[in-house]
């Protein structure tokens, strides 16, 4: 019974543990894009996920450079918590195109 609870525990965990890049990613897109942006639903499928690589690549490198470029929220782009949180967003534009290419098929 014992091993029983432990494995149920374990599991849980792995699956916690796999969910969690991309709702985090999600909560950063809610907290730090979309006043401008508006709903990821619409907004990141209106780039290809090529696009998105690239302005993702290298930590979201180009992302930031052409929000600091606008001069559109300059601070959030140039804090420690943007390069933190990019792996998250890049997670959950991930998720975003991968549950769209099912839905297509
Ligand atoms: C203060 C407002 C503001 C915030 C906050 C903001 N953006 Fe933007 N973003 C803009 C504007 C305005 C543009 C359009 C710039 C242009 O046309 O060159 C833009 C452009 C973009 C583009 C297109 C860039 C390109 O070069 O093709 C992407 C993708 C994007 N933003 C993603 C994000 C993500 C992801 C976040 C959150 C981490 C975010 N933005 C936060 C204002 C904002």
């Amino acid at each position: 019974m014992k091993r029983l609870i432990f494995l149920t525990v374990l599991v849980f965990t792995i699956v916690s543990l796999h969910a969690k890049p991309f709702f985090k990613g999600q909560k950063e897109y809610l907290r730090e894009c979309r006043s401008c942006h508006g709903s990821s639903q619409f907004f990141i499928g209106k780039f290809t996920p090529e696009r998105w690589k690239e302005l993702l690549r290298d930590k979201g490198k180009k992302l930031a450079f052409n929000h600091i470029q606008t001069k559109n929220s300059v601070e959030y782009f140039q804090s420690e918590q943007y390069l933190k949180r990019i792996q998250y967003i890049e997670a959950y534009v991930d998720y975003y195109f991968k549950k769209a290419q099912k839905h297509s098929q």
